[in-house]
């Protein structure tokens, strides 16, 4: 279950004229919220994924933007950072950048394990993921002797170049919904596939996203708060938001939230700039700047308060002042360090929301997931900004392209 605990709960906070207008001008863009297009393709993805984990030791995942952010983040969160170490099939990800390196890196995988890849772009048309999909293609096509059934399309347009190289030699294909904008993706194939393939109980993630889903009916709803209180701080010249997550498995996540906002509200000069922090890591960093920098910040902190596991550490070996501390938790260290930190920087003005998460798993991600989804369509209305397109994407890909031309 996940809890928010806001600035002030009594300040009004009534959205409801708000969003039910932006339900109607939003219509098309609105299929995130519908449970049908998380359930059309379940059976078959489930089927995939269990083809893809019995035929092959590593699966590339290639996708930019949100066609890959929301599967890593869950995958990450749900297994850790490093769990291609002990995995059966192998999950890298691919198709979000223009490194000769990172490719070549990607590549060299390919002559080492049984690979097969996942391509991901609604719009079929994204240079990135294009690119990656044609060298790993190249490279498939000199090892084996059947390329292309060991590839998987997911994409919405079916004028792409991606839905014509399926219509060409095809490949196994899932859809992206016309009405699902990419950072609102996913809970559809999008992001379904490669987290099951990565075992992540998808079952699990979507009842977690459902369940918090019934709750976004009732109007006075953790991420319509959460929504408000980011426009009060910023109305007080907050306008910076760092997520806080104390669980380094947790940074893809909270990627993907800087996606989410970062696309969806900057659209206009006067908006908040969202960005993140791990700690207790970034507290050696960033902390500095939160402690003493200039003040125009605000933090969402996300605690955990269960974990399947703990320690027991000695602090009394460290120094004297910790003496009576010879056997001390260490989450129950962690958690002091949470507390403590948000007061600290409270000597700052840094104001602290809070997101308490019963668990770190599957379920509370889906939960998350769309606490986060929902909140960023509501906070773009009170920004005045489009929350589902990303005209400024375009600007960098026509100047690009004027020199190609
Ligand atoms: O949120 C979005 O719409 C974007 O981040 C897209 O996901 C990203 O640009 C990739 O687009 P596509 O899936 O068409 O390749």
């Amino acid at each position: 279950m996940l809890t928010y605990s806001g600035i002030d709960s009594d300040a009004p906070c009534d959205l409801e004229a708000l969003v039910a207008e932006a339900q109607i001008t939003y219509k098309d863009y609105l299929g995130w919220q519908n449970p049908e297009n998380s359930l059309r393709e379940l059976d078959r993805i489930k089927e995939l994924a269990q083809f893809i984990k019995d035929n092959y030791e590593l699966v590339i995942v290639c996708g930019a933007g949100g066609s890959y952010t929301g599967a890593r983040a869950i995958i990450e969160a749900t297994d850790g950072q490093s769990a291609n170490l002990t995995r059966k099939t192998k999950v890298v990800f691919m198709g979000n950048h223009l490194s000769s390196l990172g490719l070549q890196e990607v590549l060299s995988f390919v002559d080492t394990f049984n690979t097969c890849m996942i391509v991901v772009s609604k719009s079929g048309t994204t240079i990135e993921t294009n690119i990656g999909y044609q060298l790993v293609l190249r490279r498939f096509k000199e090892k084996y002797e059947n390329p292309y059934e060991r590839i998987v399309i997911i994409t919405g347009d079916d004028t792409g170049f991606l839905y014509r190289e399926h219509a060409a030699h095809g490949m196994e294909l899932l859809t992206v919904p016309k009405d699902v904008g990419g950072r609102y993706s996913l809970h559809t194939a999008v992001g379904l596939l490669p987290m099951a393939v990565a075992d992540v109980d998808i079952d699990a993630f979507l009842a977690g996203l459902f369940d918090y889903r019934r709750l976004t009916e009732n109007a006075d709803n953790p991420s319509r708060r959460y929504a408000c209180d980011r426009r009060a701080l910023f109305l007080k010249g907050k306008t910076t938001e760092f997520l806080v997550s104390y669980d380094p498995r947790m940074e893809y996540y909270q990627k993907w939230y800087v996606q989410l906002f970062g696309e969806s509200e900057g659209k206009h000069k006067d908006v908040i700039f969202p960005s993140y922090m791990v700690n207790t890591t970034d507290l050696h960093s960033m902390g500095q700047y939160l402690q003493e920098g200039p003040g125009n910040v605000f933090e969402t902190v996300i605690d955990v308060s269960r974990y399947p596991v703990d320690f027991d550490v000695n602090l009394a070996a460290f120094d004297d002042c910790y003496q009576a501390h010879d056997h001390f938790s260490l989450n129950a260290l962690k958690r002091i360090v949470s507390r403590a930190t948000k007061e600290a920087h409270q000597k700052n003005d840094v104001t602290s929301l809070g997101i308490e998460l019963e668990r770190l798993d599957a379920y509370t991600m889906g939960e998350m997931a769309y606490f986060f989804m929902e909140a960023c369509f509501v906070s773009s209305l009170l920004f005045h900004a489009h929350p589902f397109n990303q005209p400024g994407v375009e600007e960098y890909k026509q100047e690009y392209k004027h020199r190609l031309q």
